[in-house]
């Protein structure tokens, strides 16, 4: 009997990604037929009302082809109740422990969805209630800390109460379908090996850009920005998959020893390079797909004269011997132009072009890794347009990932739960890269602090501030959706 309890079981993740992903487990027959779910928050609420918000995420949020039958809906429902429980109250603790089968002999998920700063007290109270027995495993939602004093605190106290192989750092990019087969990309292909490194790659770009705002996480979001939202965690973790040495096995820990060795590898910024090298904005009023939306500061739970960044654009750089001298350019941001989560890989120009000047300028050789809205990895070439004369133009090999594989989407949340219940840890951070991405963050954030003016505006809708072009064409670079073929 595998027993699923989730603390923050009423708040926004709860209800938008984990429900939706476990039901989603669950129709396609991969919940342990015993399974049970445990719903946990401060409210006041019976099993029922539980069920009927259940349903209701269920309906509102999980895809089309994942929402089952009325019968289905009742028979999870069955399975699934609910605990009104506080960090600070013993008692709760001691009801948990009765509702549910002994941690020491069945597996148990204990999945925490809340604010990173009642992980500590759920945890000791969990040790404290001997709720974390050899069968318990711990899921963190990430941003695990404010900064790496922070996250230090809370990896020690995890470590007193848990072993690190019963923690489960989330991190949902890398339960994204393209994100692993990045791993499949590099390390399964012989011919990108040899060009993937500064002799061949000018520089590579990562971005992630949302069309949403903060919608009803306001309050969370203006405590936490882009930084500590995107950058700390899903950035740095694509950068390092990009930019790490090919593993000795695909076991967890080999993957995660090479991704560590890169974050060690950042380059750490001093205040004048952050000023530099950094761009951070944040949006105000403005239309995404033709609607009017208001700015940041309007948004509800957030005040009126907050300072708090909804876009970060890095120019982030690699000490060692593959990647010294290649920018590695990061970029996310709310209310952007489109949604799109890609990684373009942009070779250096030919040496010398023998096709006359009409073709000098023609952009050079880009490798580009699509994660959201499509899957695709796309590969640009130069050929001869048709007709007379030689006019080069972009080409395009495309691998779709929609049209090559009709085998079932598994999304990054069902992906990575179904994970944690088997034990797998390979798509989780562990305590030492979680680190190293907070040691590079950190003096990004700390200089911002005293540098208030450094915070441009954007409208909404737009691709951010000017300033995150500028970073680029200081090298010779735009980032992609800039770029027009002359
Ligand atoms: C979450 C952030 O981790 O990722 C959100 O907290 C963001 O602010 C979300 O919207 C984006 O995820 P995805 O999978 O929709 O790109």
């Amino acid at each position: 009997m595998t027993t699923f309890v989730l603390f923050g079981g009423t708040g926004d993740l709860a209800k938008r990604k984990i429900i939706p992903a476990l039901y989603s487990a669950f129709l396609n027959g991969r919940l342990d037929p015993n399974f049970h779910f445990y719903g946990a928050a401060r409210e006041a609420l019976t099993d029922d009302e539980f069920r009927t918000r259940v349903s209701d995420s269920i309906s509102q949020y999980s895809k089309k082809d994942a929402v089952g039958t009325p019968e289905q809906l009742t028979a999870f429902l069955a399975l699934t109740f609910y605990l009104k429980m506080d960090a600070g109250v013993d008692s709760d603790f001691e009801l948990l422990k009765k509702s549910i089968p002994d941690p020491d002999q069945q597996p148990t998920l204990f999945y925490l969805a809340t604010g990173p700063d009642i992980f500590i007290p759920v945890v000791r109270q969990l040790s404290k209630h001997q709720l974390v027995g050899k069968e318990a495993r711990v899921v963190l939602e990430k941003p695990l800390g404010r900064d790496a004093q922070s996250a230090r605190d809370i990896n020690q106290a995890l470590r007193t109460c848990l072993k690190e192989n019963q923690i489960y750092r989330i991190d949902h990019y890398l339960g994204k379908e393209m994100v692993q087969n990045l791993l499949a990309l590099r390390f399964a292909n012989l011919f990108l090996e040899p060009l993937w490194n500064r002799t061949w790659i000018h520089d590579v770009q990562i971005s992630i850009a949302e069309q949403v705002g903060v919608e009803a996480r306001g309050n969370f979001y203006d405590h936490t920005g882009a930084m500590r939202d995107m950058v700390q965690n899903h950035l740095l973790q694509l950068l390092s998959i990009v930019a790490m040495e090919a593993p000795i096995n695909s076991a967890p820990d080999s993957i995660r020893d090479e991704k560590v060795k890169v974050l060690h590898a950042l380059h750490k910024f001093t205040p004048e390079e952050v000023s530099k090298k950094t761009v951070r904005g944040q949006y105000r009023a403005g239309a995404v797909d033709g609607q009017p939306v208001i700015g940041y500061q309007n948004e509800p739970g957030v005040p009126a004269q907050s300072r708090t960044e909804t876009f970060v654009a890095i120019r982030a750089e690699i000490d060692n011997w593959r990647w010294a001298g290649v920018p590695f350019y990061l970029r996310t941001g709310k209310r952007m132009a489109s949604r799109t989560a890609e990684i373009t890989i942009n070779f250096k120009p030919i040496p010398y072009s023998i096709f006359g000047a009409s073709n000098r300028n023609v952009r050079s050789n880009r490798l580009v890794i699509s994660l959201q809205p499509d899957e695709s990895v796309e590969l640009f070439l130069k050929a001869k347009e048709p007709g007379e004369g030689i006019h080069l133009s972009d080409v395009m090999l495309n691998l779709d990932f929609a049209e090559a594989s009709t085998s079932r989407r598994v999304e990054a949340y069902e992906r990575l739960l179904l994970d944690a219940m088997r034990g797998d840890l390979t798509l989780f951070v562990r305590d030492d890269e979680l680190g190293a991405a907070w040691d590079w963050v950190d003096p990004i954030m700390s200089a911002w602090q005293t540098d208030a003016e450094g915070l441009k505006s954007y409208i909404a809708g737009s691709w951010g501030p000017a300033a995150s072009s500028y970073l680029l064409a200081q090298n010779g670079s735009s980032w992609g959706e800039e770029f027009v073929e002359n």
